[in-house]
């Protein structure tokens, strides 16, 4: 039997996270945390919600008197820790709150944690705390090759078509932190108490760094699955700059898949890098998936090429992200399973299908699923 509490369950990553632990561990019991922000929907998580190893706990990270509470009360072996504010654009405009959930709250649960670890006779025995980070810690690469090579690395993920690689360097897990966003910056921050932690007093600690993921689920702010919503209401799609940042992209039940293994696995206090070696400039991904979307609502094909509207560039736009992924590959054996062409049509078929969840996301509604389930 374990106890698990993961953070942000309500979330893109988290509710994927979530469903796989609850179906495939049905001997854990698995405590949801999550404060419902406005990237919280508990309609992500419907279809295991009645299930008996599941508890979802609406709360925030920060609040050291309830973490210490759940931590006994459900007496908890393992903290996955996924909740964040995640949206670069909104640290631009807002920095403190992104300072505050992944600084404070990553840190108010490290201590939390300890209190609890420390006061029992086993200690750490049999004990993890699981950061989950992002690439963007590491800073931008270099575009120093626009128009793609060929990538020295592929794995299922990669895309058939398009096997580029925008630059000769790839992030490792040696590579040093430079975040150049707030949200980056706090992120960075957080994953340095966790190692503190680790350090300083003994923590089971591990931490990963993953690239952009795509799949059902996501918040409609983020690049995907806004553009999947305004081609459908044939609505301009910006694109920042000359749409020339690239990106590495990994199918989200993919990352889900990496998450158990190395939180089953992983080497305590190590770090790995999770991605697909699946780069894309921007502006390529973007007409992926207008032709997706065009093709699926039976519109001519080009019919919607003429929404894409340049717009001013993101402050601070890193040019490009590009994970190296092998270690995990080497030394855990995990490997993407969908390929980047079979992913995109899953995404973008989910989300045209779903119109009821992105209607009751982009009005609000969604916000009162948890009223109308939990204040009965
Ligand atoms: P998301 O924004 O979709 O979800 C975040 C979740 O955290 C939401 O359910 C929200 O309600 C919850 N939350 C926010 N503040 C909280 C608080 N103070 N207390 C409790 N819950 C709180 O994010 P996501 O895209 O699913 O990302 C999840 C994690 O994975 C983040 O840590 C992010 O940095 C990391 N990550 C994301 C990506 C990506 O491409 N989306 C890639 C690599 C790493
Ligand atoms: O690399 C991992 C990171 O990926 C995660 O840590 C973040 O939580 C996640 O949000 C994501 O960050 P990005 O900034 O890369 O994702 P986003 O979807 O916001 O943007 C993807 C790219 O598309 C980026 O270069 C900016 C660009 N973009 C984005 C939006 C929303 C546009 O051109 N227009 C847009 O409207």
């Amino acid at each position: 039997m374990k106890n698990i509490i993961i953070t942000g369950g309500a979330g893109f990553i988290g509710s994927h996270v979530v469903r796989l632990f609850v179906n495939k561990y049905p001997e854990y019991n698995i405590i949801n945390l999550d404060k419902l922000t406005y990237a919280g929907n508990l309609a992500n998580l419907k279809d295991i919600e009645d299930k008996p190893n599941y508890t979802f706990v609406k709360g925030d990270i920060c609040d050291f008197e309830l973490i210490r509470r759940l931590m006994r009360e459900h007496s908890v072996d393992g903290i996955i820790h996924l909740a964040a504010e995640s949206h670069v654009d909104r640290s631009i405009k807002d920095p403190f709150t992104f300072a505050q959930t992944n600084v404070m709250g990553t840190l108010t649960l490290l201590q939390a944690a300890k209190e609890y670890w420390e006061s029992l006779p086993e200690k750490y025995e049999g004990k993890r705390f699981y950061h989950i980070s992002t690439d963007e810690v590491y800073g931008a690469l270099q575009l120093t090759n626009p128009e793609g090579i060929e990538s020295p690395f592929t794995t299922k993920a990669s895309s058939s078509e398009h096997h580029h690689a925008y630059g000769e360097d790839f992030f490792l897990e040696t590579t040093k932190y430079t975040p150049h966003s707030p949200y980056s910056a706090s992120k960075a921050g957080s994953d340095h108490f966790v190692r503190a932690f680790h350090d300083t007093y003994g923590m089971p600690t591990i931490v990963t760094n993953c690239s952009n993921n795509y799949g059902p689920y996501q918040f409609p702010e983020k690049l995907i699955p806004l553009f999947i919503n305004n081609i459908r209401h044939r609505k301009p799609l910006p694109v920042y700059g000359e749409g020339l940042n690239v990106r590495d992209w990994l199918y989200v039940e993919d990352h889900a898949r990496a998450i158990d293994v190395i939180f089953h696995k992983g080497k305590i206090a190590d770090t790995y890098n999770i991605g697909g070696f699946n780069e894309w400039k921007n502006i390529d991904i973007i007409r992926v998936v207008i032709k997706t979307v065009d093709r699926l609502l039976g519109r001519p094909e080009g019919a919607d090429d003429d929404l894409i509207t340049y717009v001013t560039d993101r402050m601070g736009h890193d040019m490009r992200y590009a994970i190296d992924s092998r270690k995990l590959q080497r030394e855990l054996g995990w490997e993407p399973s969908l390929q980047f062409e079979e992913g995109i049509e899953k995404t973008v078929r989910w989300y045209l299908d779903n119109q009821e969840w992105m209607d009751n996301v982009t009005s609000g509604d969604y916000q009162k699923y948890y009223q109308d389930m939990y204040n009965r």
